[in-house]
């Protein structure tokens, strides 16, 4: 029955709608325009038709519906799958979603018989099960990326393995240490990501088809069946927790917050690094930008909008928190309000990653400023300390004695390896000439042999260590 009503506001109307059965009047315009998720969540579009074809074959299979109805469903989901990739697809803001818009089209093409693919299915499963579709392949593509970037900081590591830099704490030159070790405390963190991404892939990879609005349903579905087709290793345990729940994507947000949050320190680093003050790195000039009044400068803006997206994502994780807390069970409409922090999550995270991972194609690291930056400082002081630990001191005093040490040289314009060993007598009978093996850089970096320490005999087994693990990813 078509029900026509007119107010202020113009005409609305329940032509149409696929829920219309119970109401005499229609929606109110503002209502279906305020309520549509149409405009984002037509980005579902592929997973919607995959959903469905995989339904009704499993319904036609358990003679819920007839063979010949399943083949027109599917032949019309194909159809118009190819109309919304074209381009050619009518979205329609009164059919609300995006299940609502392609069951209305298929109605529109194939009859009636069509209005069959909601048999056994509610739009609370449909819209999980899409999004656990869309969000498994999207996670495969970012850790794609991230094996990439970390397959990258490898060869750099390897490439500038001899390169040296000041370790900072708390921005400050404390000791010397292999740029190479640097760059794969970078791949431990991005590996830690990539292994928080695959155990969220795990609960993602659960099909919550077959739940209904949450209650289950009285046809003799197959769920199994229907895992199968879509390929999913876990079938969901409980019909009302499927359709409650959003762990799934605020896991991935969570997981997105906490890479963004490295991908923003590691821009951090070159964001520093690429001033004159440091001026460690060149980062390219396809990745840097001039300034429209000051014409020698060359900004590192890549690396600034990766730490300015971060806050998209970590806004995006409290919004999805947020979105959740205090919803009664099961299903609540405002979970539609998942999509665009999801969505967006996804795009930021994937911008990010391609454009770290160019951007380390064509960065320089500046070797001689690095070691620049090493030869004054007292770098070596600790190592100084450690001498005289290693012949009985107890260390608190080798501190002391060191740091006596260091304001002397640094009254007399001096570095450590510029004093003659009678001076450093003077402050310990301990000294000998062997000193000035350890207080060399290379000195300093091979006697850090502990394990995990920047010693190059370690960075190197931690390359192969590194590539072994990624040639089993
Ligand atoms: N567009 C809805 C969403 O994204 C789909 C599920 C709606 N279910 C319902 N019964 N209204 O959450």
């Amino acid at each position: 029955m078509l029900v026509i009503y007119w107010n202020e506001f113009g005409r609305y109307t329940l032509k149409n709608k696929l829920w219309a059965g119970r109401f005499k009047k229609g929606t109110h315009k503002v209502a279906e325009k305020f309520s549509a998720s149409i405009d984002f969540d037509q980005r579902l579009y592929k997973e919607d038709i995959e959903g469905s074809i995989a339904h009704a074959t499993m319904l036609a299979n358990e003679g819920i519906i007839l063979k010949k109805e399943a083949d027109k469903i599917v032949k019309g989901l194909k159809q118009i799958e190819k109309e919304i990739s074209a381009g050619k697809f009518p979205f329609r803001e009164e059919f609300e979603d995006i299940h609502l818009n392609i069951e209305k089209r298929l109605i529109e093409k194939i009859g009636d018989v069509g209005g069959k693919i909601h048999t056994a299915r509610s739009r609370n499963d449909q819209i999980a099960l899409d999004m656990r579709l869309y969000l498994r392949k999207e996670i495969k593509e970012i850790i794609y990326l991230l094996n990439n970037i970390s397959d990258h900081l490898v060869d750099l590591a390897e490439e500038n393995i001899d390169a040296k830099i000041p370790l900072y704490t708390h921005v400050q030159r404390g000791q010397p240490i292999l740029l190479s070790h640097q760059l794969l405390a970078l791949f431990e963190m991005l590996k830690r990501d990539r292994a928080r991404y695959l155990d969220c892939l795990k609960r993602v990879n659960v099909l919550p088809l077959g739940a209904g609005a949450g209650a289950g349903t009285t046809f003799p579905i197959n769920r199994k069946l229907v895992a199968k087709l879509l390929n999913f290793p876990e079938v969901s345990t409980n019909s009302v927790d499927t359709v409650s729940d959003r762990d799934f994507i605020i896991e991935f947000i969570s997981t997105s917050a906490n890479l963004m949050m490295h991908l923003s320190r590691i821009s951090e680093e070159f964001v520093l690094w690429s001033t004159k003050e440091f001026d460690f790195v060149d980062l390219g000039d396809e990745f840097t930008t001039g300034s429209s009044i000051m014409p020698q400068k060359r900004n590192p803006d890549m690396a600034e909008l990766i730490r300015g997206k971060t806050g998209r994502v970590y806004g995006n994780q409290v919004a999805i928190l947020t979105l959740m807390k205090g919803l009664p069970f099961s299903y609540n409409r405002d979970m539609q309000e998942d999509k665009e922090p999801m969505f967006d999550t996804v795009d930021t995270v994937k911008a990010c990653l391609e454009v770290l991972s160019a951007m380390l194609n064509s960065i320089k690291f500046k070797s001689e400023n690095m070691k620049e930056a090493l030869n004054e400082g007292f770098i070596t002081a600790t190592d100084v300390a450690d001498y005289l630990s290693r012949k009985g001191l107890p260390f608190r005093q080798s501190h002391e004695v060191t740091g006596k040490i260091v304001s002397y040289a640094e009254g007399k314009g001096l570095e450590l390896m510029d004093l003659n060993i009678s001076e450093f007598k003077k402050f310990s009978k301990l000294f000998e000439e062997d000193l000035y093996k350890y207080i060399t850089l290379d000195g300093s970096i091979n006697s850090r042999k502990s394990h995990g320490g920047t010693a190059k005999k370690n960075v190197l087994k931690m390359i192969k260590t590194a590539r072994k693990e990624i040639s089993a990813w």
